[in-house]
C-alpha cells in the first residue's frame, strides 16, 4: 500500500494561497501552526508554541494524542459514514456515553456538526415543541453565525449585515433577573443563554440566575436552552448549569466534544423530542460512525484521565498565579477551571502578541479581555511556562 504523501509548504507559499483564495474573513496571525503535540503546537520553522486556547477551547486531550489517534485510525479502517436510516454501533455506544453525562432527564440526543447546527436544532426543537418561534437571550452573548443561531447571537458586529434575522429575538442584560422576566412572556419559545458567556468575555452566570431563568421558563411555558459549547467540559463538569441544581429543556455542546473532530450534541427531554415531527430536521454527516468514535473516545479519556479535576485544580493556580503578577494593566481575572478571561485596562492585541512572540498562544475574546482556553491535561509545568511568558509581557 502507498501513502500519499502530506503535501509541505513553507510558509510564504502557504500564506499566498489561504490570502487568494479564502473570503477575507479573518484577521490572520502571521505564522502556520502545521503539527501538535500534547500541549503544544509547532510552526513551519518547527518553532514551539504553548497552547493556550486550544483552537478556540476545542482540543482538550491536547493534540496528537496517541490513545486517540488510534481510535481515529481503527475506525477510519473500519467504517467512516453511515447513514442514520441504518442502525450502527458507534452512534449507539456515543448515545450511550452521552447519556451518563447529560443534564437529568435529558435522554435524547441529535449530533450534528458544529456548534451552530446544533444550536439549529436546539431552536428548531423549541419551535417544534412550543408552536412559536421568539427567543430571549442575553446581551454579550454568543450563538454561533448561521441565521437561526445568529437570531441569538447580540452582537450587532455579526449581526447587522443579515438583517433582518429570521427568529425575532430580544437581548436582556447577562444576571440580571428582572430584565429576564419583564422579556419574556407567553409568546416565548425559547430562552437562550451561555451559563458561561464566552466570547462576551468570560462571565459565569450567577447560580441564582440560572435557577430564576428556570422558573421564568415553567411560569411562562417557554423552554430553557443551555449552550455550553465553549463552557461544556472544560469548567471541570461536563455541563456547567448542573451545577445550580437544575436542567434545561435543551442543552448543547459541541467543541471539546469530539476533541477536534467536528461533532455538535443537542439533548433534549422525552417529552420534547415526541413532539419533533419525523423528517422535521436531519443531517448528512450527523451522527456519522468516525464522529461518534471521537465523541466516545474524548468523553472515555477525560473521565479516566482525570482531566474534570485537572481543569479545575489547573484553572485555579493560573488565575492565582496570574492574580500574583499584580499587574497594573491588569484590571480582573474570572472565570472558571480552564475557562479564564483576563480583562485589561488596555487593548490585548499587544499583550497577545508578546505572548505569542515567548512562544504561548492566548486569543481574544474582547477588545480588552483575552481568553484562556488550554487543553485539560496541563500541568504545573505549563502554567509555570505560561505565567513566566505572561509577567514577562505585562513588565
Ligand atoms: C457559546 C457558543 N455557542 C456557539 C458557538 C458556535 O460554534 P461553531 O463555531 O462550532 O459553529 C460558539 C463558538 O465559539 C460558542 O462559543
Amino acid at each position: 500500500m502507498t501513502t500519499i504523501p502530506a503535501p509541505t509548504m513553507a510558509l510564504d507559499i502557504i500564506q499566498s494561497l489561504e490570502q487568494n483564495h479564502q473570503p477575507p474573513l479573518y484577521a490572520k496571525r502571521d505564522i502556520a501552526l502545521v503539527r501538535g503535540e500534547g500541549s503544544y503546537l509547532f510552526d513551519t520553522d518547527g518553532k514551539r508554541y504553548l497552547d493556550a486556547m486550544s483552537n478556540y477551547g476545542v482540543a482538550v486531550l491536547g493534540h496528537a494524542d496517541p490513545e486517540y489517534a488510534a481510535a481515529l485510525a481503527d475506525q477510519l479502517a473500519t467504517l467512516t459514514t453511515c447513514h442514520q436510516s441504518f442502525y450502527n454501533d458507534m452512534r449507539a455506544a456515543a448515545l450511550a456515553a452521552v447519556n451518563e453525562i447529560a443534564p437529568a432527564g435529558l435522554t435524547r440526543s441529535f449530533f450534528s456538526n458544529s456548534g451552530a447546527e446544533a444550536i439549529e436544532a436546539a431552536l428548531k426543537f423549541a419551535m417544534a415543541a412550543t408552536g412559536k418561534h421568539k427567543i430571549v437571550a442575553a446581551k454579550k452573548g454568543y450563538h454561533g453565525r448561521t441565521l437561526g443561531a445568529l437570531s441569538a447571537t447580540a452582537d450587532p458586529k455579526y449581526r447587522a449585515p443579515f438583517e433582518p434575522l429570521p427568529l425575532p429575538a430580544t437581548h436582556t442584560g447577562f444576571n440580571d433577573l428582572e430584565a429576564l422576566r419583564a422579556a419574556v412572556d407567553s409568546e416565548t419559545a425559547a430562552i437562550i443563554l451561555e451559563p458561561v458567556q464566552g466570547e462576551g468575555g468570560i462571565f459565569p452566570a450567577d447560580l441564582s440566575y440560572l435557577q430564576g431563568a428556570r422558573e421564568i421558563a415553567d411560569a411562562t411555558g417557554a423552554l430553557l436552552i443551555a449552550d455550553e459549547i465553549q463552557s461544556g467540559f472544560r469548567t471541570g463538569v461536563p455541563f456547567h448549569i448542573t451545577r445550580a441544581g437544575i436542567s434545561p429543556d435543551i442543552a448543547v455542546t459541541a467543541k471539546a466534544l469530539g476533541n477536534g473532530f467536528p461533532i455538535g450534541l443537542t439533548i433534549t427531554t422525552e417529552a420534547i423530542s415526541e413532539k419533533i415531527p419525523a423528517g422535521a430536521h436531519g443531517t448528512t454527516f450527523g451522527a456519522n460512525p468516525l464522529a461518534c468514535r471521537a465523541a466516545i473516545t474524548t468523553l472515555h479519556l477525560m473521565k479516566s484521565r482525570g482531566l474534570y479535576e485537572n481543569a479545575v485544580c489547573i484553572g485555579d493556580r493560573l488565575m492565582e498565579g496570574i492574580r500574583a503578577i499584580g499587574s497594573p494593566k491588569i484590571r480582573d481575572v474570572r472565570g472558571l477551571g480552564l475557562m479564564i478571561g483576563v480583562e485589561m485596562k488596555e487593548r490585548v492585541t499587544p499583550t497577545l502578541r508578546g505572548l505569542q512572540d515567548r512562544g504561548v498562544l492566548a486569543l481574544p475574546a474582547t477588545p480588552v479581555v483575552f481568553r484562556i482556553l488550554p487543553p485539560m491535561i496541563w500541568g504545573d509545568e505549563q502554567v509555570d511556562e505560561f505565567l513566566a511568558a505572561l509577567s514577562d509581557v505585562l513588565a
